[in-house]
């Protein structure tokens, strides 16, 4: 161990680790050299600053920084591929290639309706294809009749969850790079956008966007700007995305047209020092950018719930070695909560320590027990070398089983998951019938008995606030969502049957989210977002219409409480709105997507170890799980299809309109003692007990009378 990971973990078990940053390989250079060096925050007890770091030993070769006709961006001004900069020495074409952050989804399209999930409209398993009520916007197949989200917008809305590369290059319909090819008939979505305006399809200029490559240093560099590329692709700059992720490092300067290089920063040759750009191995900090951007990791844990911080608003997981006490948020019982937000994190677990590369040597893949290759063999010596894998690393990053993860299943279970890092028969002595409890519930059924951050719980569609924004639920909180004045509660997930890949269903916690929204036509698709604005609103503000339908107090403003459909009539105005702006056969329909959850495991003392927990009445694996306040137009969520989730319960809404989920009698065929009530098999076993034990008292009795007779009559 380093003595800055032995620094670490001493601070990390002062309860100090938030205040230590755990991600290796920091910027070694200055973002700017001419900016002043920021000094380290003073020790004292109050505030320990970070250890001293030592310095990186960069043994990455320079690296020209090319454009994608391959020529030095310093002699061209065009801006940087890095498919083209790395290719000299890393295989650019494969990793792009084997890649589901690239693909998104596009190597599994089918026609619409075809798709396990079961919604009509979806062409496909990934982001780019499968709708996320949480997003709405739905992307539109090729053929369609009319315009939703084309791809360049897709890219604007979407692709700040996108590394780049799949479908912001090429075109889903005919494979050709998409600034080099026209619109198949009239428009199709891949040439054109849908204008806001007019509300038709208007033609995309890809030359002069050009398309987003595979973003390598989103991940690899140690200082990505990511809010810079975020905007260029919103700008719909899409070809400077990657030259924006640079901003930072000194070799790009921002001006009016654009971006500038700085000669000052390369190297004589044109070429670029790796320290520079901070390339090393992905890091957390990289990974947080998409899945859970929770941890400023040199201060107390700050974090806001938004579809930036992707895994806090589904799970409530904050990934981060910080002790919760020491968090800026308002947690409730917080002085008690000395714990790290993740056990993992605390112990110093990168994100690709779990999630790597199948192929990388360092990692023994994992294999299911059947395919080992040979009875005899334990131990496989033989690796791939260092330089066979740093020339073709596989980007299919191994991955779990969840319900959300639905792109790329045919990975699903390649990684090591908590089984296979750990042997859980060798502890949890406490734990009677072993076997059984861990065949029958997930180790996070315990192990994840509390959530400490909100996650979304509903998601309303039928109506938009003012500001134009679906109305949305959290559960984990009391009060607005992100207001400090709120107390953060965390929430305890419910435990839903799981189907494993062997086929078995086990009891796992999830966060369940429903969605409520506006679909027409036949088959269905959702209602368009500018005709739902179009329908809701008039340039004043609400439509006449609408403010007469729900306006209960008459006072001729929409208040927050006004903003539900709750009666036939409300749903009828609304529908008649759309019906005005050429919406077909509008009505509402309400989903519910589970999200299976892997992350914030506490440490081990606070595991579930409470018996009645689950064998008891009203125990986690029997109650009922609140999933919205109230039912828009009286519609109940159903689950979507391709979650391996098994809902066997009750969806239900409630005389004061909250929508719950009550979990079956046995959830899973699991029968928990003391949860269910009395069955007929209790009623027997119970008459059983209580007969034998009758019979036995009789019989003795008997048996001591008779002895006792026989006494008295002297024999
Ligand atoms: C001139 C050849 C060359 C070029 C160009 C090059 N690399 Fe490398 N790369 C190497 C070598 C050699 C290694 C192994 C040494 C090392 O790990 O630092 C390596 C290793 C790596 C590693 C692993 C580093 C670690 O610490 O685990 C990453 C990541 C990487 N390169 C990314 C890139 C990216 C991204 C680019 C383009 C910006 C790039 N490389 C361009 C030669 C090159
Ligand atoms: C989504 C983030 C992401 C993107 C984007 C990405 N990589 Fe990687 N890369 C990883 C991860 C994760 C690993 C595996 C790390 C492990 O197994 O320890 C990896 C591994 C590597 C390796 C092997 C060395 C190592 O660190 O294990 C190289 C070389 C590499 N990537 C280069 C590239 C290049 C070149 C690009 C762009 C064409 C790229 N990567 C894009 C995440 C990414
Ligand atoms: C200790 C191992 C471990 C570490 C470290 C880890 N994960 Fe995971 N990850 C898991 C497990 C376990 C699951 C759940 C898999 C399952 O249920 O089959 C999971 C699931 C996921 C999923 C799919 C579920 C979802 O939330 O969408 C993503 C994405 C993910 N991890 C990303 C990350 C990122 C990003 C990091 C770093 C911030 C990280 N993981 C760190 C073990 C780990
Ligand atoms: C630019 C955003 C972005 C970055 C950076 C990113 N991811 Fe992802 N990741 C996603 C998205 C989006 C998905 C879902 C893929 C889909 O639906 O097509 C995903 C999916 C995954 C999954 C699969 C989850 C499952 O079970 O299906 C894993 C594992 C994962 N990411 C790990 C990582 C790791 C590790 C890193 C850092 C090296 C990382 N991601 C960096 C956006 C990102
Ligand atoms: C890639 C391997 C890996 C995976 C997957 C993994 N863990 Fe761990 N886990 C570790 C390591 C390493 C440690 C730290 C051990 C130490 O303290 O040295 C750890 C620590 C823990 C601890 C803390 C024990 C203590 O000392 O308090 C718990 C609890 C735990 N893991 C549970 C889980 C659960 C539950 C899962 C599945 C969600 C899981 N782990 C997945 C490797 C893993
Ligand atoms: C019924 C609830 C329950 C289940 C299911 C469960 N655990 Fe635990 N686990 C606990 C409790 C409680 C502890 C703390 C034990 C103690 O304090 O002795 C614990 C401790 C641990 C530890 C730390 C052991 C140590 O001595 O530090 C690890 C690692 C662990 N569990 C992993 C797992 C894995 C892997 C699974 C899934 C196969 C699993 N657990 C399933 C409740 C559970
Ligand atoms: C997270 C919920 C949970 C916790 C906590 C839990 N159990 Fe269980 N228990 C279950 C489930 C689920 C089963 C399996 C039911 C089945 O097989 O149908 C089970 C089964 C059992 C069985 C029956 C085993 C068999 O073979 O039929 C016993 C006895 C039992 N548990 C005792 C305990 C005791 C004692 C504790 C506390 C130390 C405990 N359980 C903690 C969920 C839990």
């Amino acid at each position: 161990m380093s003595l800055r990971r032995a620094a670490l973990v001493a601070l990390a078990g002062l309860g100090l680790a938030g205040l230590a940053r755990a991600d290796d390989g920091a910027p070694s250079v200055s973002a700017d050299p001419a900016a002043p060096q920021a000094a380290p925050p003073p020790v004292t007890l109050e505030h320990a600053g970070p250890p001293a770091r030592e310095p990186r030993h960069e043994i990455h070769p320079a690296t020209p920084l090319l454009d994608a006709q391959g020529e030095p961006v310093l002699r061209s001004g065009r801006p940087v591929s890095f498919m083209r900069s790395c290719a000299g020495c890393h295989d650019t074409a494969f990793i792009a290639a084997h890649n589901y952050h690239a693909q998104a989804g596009l190597d599994e399209l089918a026609e619409p309706g075809r798709t396990e999930s079961g919604r009509p409209w979806d062409t496909g398993p990934g982001l780019f294809g499968r709708w996320d009520p949480l997003t709405y916007r739905a992307l539109t197949p090729p053929g369609a009749a009319s315009l939703d989200l084309g791809t360049a917008e897709w890219i604007q809305r979407l692709g700040a969850r996108h590394v780049g590369g799949g479908p912001a290059e090429r075109s889903r319909i005919d494979g050709q790079l998409l600034d080099a090819r026209g619109p198949r008939g009239a428009w199709d979505p891949d040439s054109h956008v849908l204008d806001p305006a007019s509300g038709e399809p208007r033609a995309w200029d890809w030359k002069a966007s050009g398309t987003v490559e595979l973003n390598c240093m989103l991940c690899h560099a140690a200082a990505p700007d990511n809010a810079a590329r975020i905007q260029a692709l919103q700008q719909g700059r899409f070809a400077w995305a990657s030259t924006a992720t640079l901003l930072g490092t000194g070799l790009v300067a921002r001006d009016e047209a654009g971006f500038r290089y700085l000669a000052a920063a390369f190297e004589p040759d044109g070429s670029v020092r790796a320290e520079r750009l901070g390339l090393g191995r992905a890091r957390s900090a990289s990974c947080r950018q998409c899945h859970g951007r929770a941890c400023r990791c040199s201060d107390p844990v700050v974090f806001e719930n938004s579809l930036q911080n992707w895994s806090a608003e589904t799970g409530g997981a904050i990934y981060s070695p910080a002790r919760a006490r020491l968090s800026g948020m308002n947690l409730a019982g917080k002085d008690g909560l000395d714990m790290p937000w993740d056990v993992h994190a605390e112990r110093l677990l990168e994100c690709s320590d779990c999630h790597h590369a199948p192929n990388n040597p360092a990692f023994d893949l994992k294999r299911a027990g059947p395919e080992r290759p040979l009875l005899h063999l334990a131990f496989d010596a033989r690796r791939t070398s260092v330089e066979d894998y740093l020339w073709r690393p596989d980007h299919e990053l191994v991955k779990g089983h969840t319900s959300q993860g639905t792109a790329a299943r045919r990975l699903d279970g390649s990684m090591r998951d908590c089984r296979d890092c750990h042997d859980a028969q060798a502890v949890h002595d406490f734990l009677p019938f072993k076997r059984t409890h861990f065949e029958r519930l997930a180790c996070e059924a315990c192990h994840l008995p509390r959530l400490l951050a909100p996650a979304r719980m509903s998601t309303d569609w039928t109506l938009l606030g003012p500001d134009r924004q679906p109305r949305v639920s959290h559960r984990g909180v009391e009060g607005p969502v992100n207001d400090p004045a709120s107390l953060v509660t965390g929430f305890e997930p419910a435990l839903l049957p799981h189907r494993t890949q062997a086929g078995s269903l086990r009891l796992a916690p999830h966060n369940l989210t429903s969605a409520w929204f506006w679909v027409q036509g036949e088959p269905p698709a959702p209602v368009r977002l500018l005709d739902l604005e179009r329908a809701l609103f008039s340039p004043e503000g609400y439509h006449p219409a609408v403010t007469a339908a729900l306006d209960a107090d008459g006072d001729g403003q929409l208040r927050e409480a006004e903003l539900r459909l709750d009666t036939p009539a409300e749903v009828a105005a609304v529908a008649a709105r759309l019906e005005a702006v050429g919406v077909r056969a509008p009505r509402i329909q309400a989903e519910l997507q589970p999200y299976t959850l892997g992350h914030g495991v506490p440490p081990a003392r606070w595991a579930l170890r409470d018996c009645t927990a689950c064998h008891a009445p009203g125990g986690r694996v029997t109650r009922a799980f609140a999933l919205a306040d109230h039912a828009p137009g009286g519609v109940l969520p159903r689950v979507v299809g391709d979650t391996r989730t098994e809902l066997a319960g009750r969806i239900s809404a409630g005389a004061d309109g909250r929508v719950t989920y009550q979990a079956a009698a046995r959830p899973g065929g699991a029968y928990v003692h003391g949860a269910q009530g009395l069955t007929w098999l209790d009623v027997l076993g119970l008459l059983l007990v209580v007969g034998t034990g009758v019979g036995v008292m009789v019989h003795g009795g008997l048996r001591i009378l008779v002895q006792r007779r026989r006494g008295r009559a002297g024999r």
